[in-house]
């Protein structure tokens, strides 16, 4: 869903989407926007009770959805052409790819005992999809919250973000944790939120420093290896803690695991299986660490600790591939690129960039002279900003 010069595309969403909904649908609808987001350290934490670091993001999808009371759901992909129709009495899954995220969402809302009487719903926006900003948490919060917006169920933001996740675990069929979805809901201007995903206790880390910029670079990879390998490493882990609960017992999950832990049980488990859980508990004290480094503003530490994050998730928990590797190495050559790695789930997508302001251009040259895949791509390079999470705009907003 990302933008495009001369075309309907170039329009912005937050104006094409209500546009279309009025066309299509009559009556304007609620309009909400809901964000992509970055993380900027603890990589495949989160489903191990860990801890992460995101934020919210200025790119969006936006929603228009309007009430209905025929029992059907309409839903308009703006950024693809497509429609489906759904009666609610049987939500099942989609040809469409795209239309899964949606109705496992309506289907979310319905076990939670919410009476859906019926909708219609345009959704775009300018999320780079399977780049790594959760494109997916934008689409299910999204329309979670929109929805609890329209029927006024009254849900409370923790029970949106729950429900969202649920909705891509068994709907969509991957087991992500539940940080993107946390990040779109909870998402903050200037501030990245550090989550215990164990306690569900999170921080606000105020990240505005006017002298540093978050610059993604974007592989142009997109590999549906993504979500089977995803569920791999999952089950590794899930292993990993089984293994270590027969030598010492009291393990909950990986977040109950240190790096020393893990030297003096080395032969105890399998080696692919303790690279697995040494980069975890690594991350888990890096993300901790790196914390106390933006505390003090030592940008130049917290970046040398996203280069490690990427050693980890290339070397031991093997979820980079060439393009972001070479990425990577590109960014660390650049003077004044404090920290890169690859960000998300990986095998593509993108790798996120630490960089003082004034080395942002020259960033930008090293891709394009060292990676020729980019210069093929409409875009392949985005200085992003730290937003809000997912909001109700007024219609007035789309006219501006
Ligand atoms: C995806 C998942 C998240 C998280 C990341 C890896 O984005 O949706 O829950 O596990 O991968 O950190």
């Amino acid at each position: 869903m990302s933008s495009d010069t001369n075309s309907i595309e170039s329009v912005h969403p937050l104006s094409r989407v209500p546009a279309q909904f009025r066309r299509e649908f009559g009556a304007a609808g609620v309009l909400v926007r809901s964000p992509g987001r970055v993380n900027l350290i603890g990589e495949h934490t989160d489903y191990n009770g860990g801890f992460v670091l995101p934020g919210a993001v200025d790119r969006a999808i936006y929603f228009s959805v309007g009430a209905r009371d025929d029992g059907v759901c309409e839903l308009a992909a703006a950024d693809v052409g497509e429609r489906v129709r759904v009666p609610l009495a049987s939500v099942t899954t989609s040809d469409k790819g795209w239309a899964n995220y949606l109705l496992g969402v309506v289907d979310e809302m319905q076990k939670a005992g919410n009476s859906v009487p019926g909708f219609n719903c345009v959704f775009g926006g300018d999320v780079p999809i399977g780049a790594g900003l959760s494109s997916s948490a934008a689409i299910e919060a999204g329309l979670a919250f929109a929805l609890n917006e329209l029927f006024a169920f009254g849900m409370q933001p923790w029970e949106l973000v729950k429900l969202a996740q649920r909705a891509e675990n068994r709907f969509v069929g991957v087991q992500c944790g539940i940080m993107d979805q946390f990040a779109n809901i909870f998402g903050r201007p200037d501030a990245v939120l550090r989550l215990d995903c164990r306690s569900l206790e999170f921080a606000a880390i105020p990240f505005s420093d006017r002298n540093l910029r978050i610059v993604l670079c974007d592989t142009g990879v997109r590999r549906a290896l993504a979500s089977s390998e995803y569920n791999i490493r999952r089950k590794q882990c899930q292993q990993g803690v089984e293994a270590l609960q027969k030598q010492v017992g009291d393990i909950e999950s990986l977040r109950d695991v240190s790096v020393a832990l893990l030297e003096e049980y080395r032969t105890a488990l399998d080696p692919v299986t303790w690279r697995r859980c040494v980069y975890v508990a690594r991350e888990n004290e890096r993300v901790l660490a790196g914390c106390d480094d933006l505390a003090r503003s030592d940008f130049t530490s917290f970046g040398r600790k996203l280069f490690a994050s990427h050693e980890g998730l290339r070397d031991d928990y093997e979820v980079s591939c060439t393009e972001l590797d070479r990425l990577v190495e590109i960014a660390a050559g650049v003077s004044g690129v404090l920290g890169a790695r690859m960000m998300g789930a990986g095998f593509g997508g993108c790798t996120i960039n630490l960089v003082k302001s004034e080395a942002v251009d020259a960033l930008r040259e090293a891709v394009e002279q060292g990676y020729p895949p980019a210069r093929e791509q409409r875009s392949f390079f985005h200085v992003i900003r730290i937003e809000g999470g997912t909001s109700r705009l007024e219609s007035t907003d789309a006219d501006q």
